[in-house]
């Protein structure tokens, strides 16, 4: 494609801002910051295998110099950037205990959440990793930054995306007016407008979850895993298994090609294993946005309260009518006639 016709993520947020009445360029220079990051994160991610990066965090490397983990490294790249920007109050991370208040910005209203290294049992074997953020607003500017601002429902989301360090380098991210995918150009280090209007198909043929946990899968799951395997002409089943373990990648993979990503309760995690506030509320906003469906089992999970910000909850994930199937399956309910689900 001549470069005259591509469209840089700067250009497109410059575009799209016009169209918001309030906007002051704050969520771009935010975009700004996690661009860059993303940038730096993976230059490191592409040359994992030749530095000191793969140790554990903790260990010291021949020089005596500590090693750092890439989703430590991520972590602090990130943190360092968001902080940079002056936009942002608060942050909370996935590999931070508490929230990160940022100095100097205690009156600024926006709070950014993230998974800075999704997928890091992946780091050692080349297999796509990613970064997952979300974005909200402070509600009560006339106090100072606590807790309880962190602690919204994933509805109140303002945008929400991921990076995804793959065959190629990838943002995918919506404010709420849809879904775009970015790819970045390495030869310009620009993302540049590759998916514009990304939806997701209704129906889907791929299904992604550990079945190795199969066993200890509420009993509708179980079902559900055997009708995807089921022969039937009518339905295209049985559908293909895809799992790769980065939830970023197979999220990504089905949202582009139609499936549906699960993460359920097992006896030993009641509440799963995916974070509602670092991955499935992202997640979540992305899919609704794309014309999919994301539930815990039990209700949307961009309605859920969180309590705390490490919270778990189950996540079934993606095509409309896979996701309805499966959560009418886990409660026992009536499948409706879908299309092809
Ligand atoms: P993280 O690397 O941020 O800890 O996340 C890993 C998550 C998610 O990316 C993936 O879908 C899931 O863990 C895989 O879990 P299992 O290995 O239990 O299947
Ligand atoms: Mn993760
Ligand atoms: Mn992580």
């Amino acid at each position: 494609m001549p470069y005259s016709k591509v469209i840089t993520l700067e250009q497109f947020i410059v575009d799209q801002q016009s169209l918001y009445k309030d906007a002051q360029g704050s969520l771009s220079k935010i975009f700004r910051s996690l661009e860059l990051a993303a940038k730096v994160v993976n230059r490191d991610v592409r040359k994992a295998g030749l530095v000191d990066i793969l140790g554990n965090h903790g260990a010291t490397n021949v020089q005596g110099e500590e090693q750092k983990k890439l989703d430590v490294i991520a972590n602090d790249v990130f943190i360092a950037a968001l902080s940079r920007c002056g936009e942002v109050c608060m942050i909370i991370s996935e590999e931070n205990d508490e929230e990160y208040y940022v100095d100097g910005c205690e009156n600024e209203k926006y709070i950014v959440a993230m998974d800075p290294l999704d997928g890091s049992s992946n780091i050692d074997v080349n297999a796509s990793i990613g970064t997952i953020f979300s974005i909200y607003t402070r509600k009560n500017l006339n106090e100072k930054p606590k807790l309880e601002d962190c602690l919204q429902k994933g509805k109140n989301q303002v945008a929400s995306g991921y990076f995804i360090y793959g065959s190629s380098t990838m943002l995918v991210y919506t404010t709420g007016t849809g879904v775009n995918g970015f790819t970045l150009d390495d030869s310009i280090q620009e993302f540049c407008l590759s998916h514009p209007n990304i939806t997701t198909p209704d129906d889907g043929k791929i299904y992604s979850v550990n079945e190795g946990n199969l066993a200890d899968f509420p009993d509708g799951v179980q079902e559900y895993v055997q009708y995807c395997k089921e022969k039937d002409k009518t339905t295209s089943r049985p559908y293909s298994a895809r799992y790769i373990g980065s939830l970023i990648a197979d999220f990504h993979r089905n949202l582009l090609k139609g499936g549906i990503f699960m993460y359920p309760s097992t006896e030993k995690a009641p509440s799963g294993k995916l974070r509602l506030m670092y991955e499935a509320n992202p997640m979540a906003f992305i899919i609704e946005q794309a014309g999919g469906v994301a539930s815990t089992g039990d209700g949307r999970v961009m309605d859920v309260k969180p309590e705390k910000l490490h919270q778990r909850v189950p996540l079934y994930i993606g095509s409309k009518n896979m996701v309805t199937r499966v959560v009418a399956m886990l409660n026992n309910e009536e499948v409706a006639e879908l299309a092809n689900s």
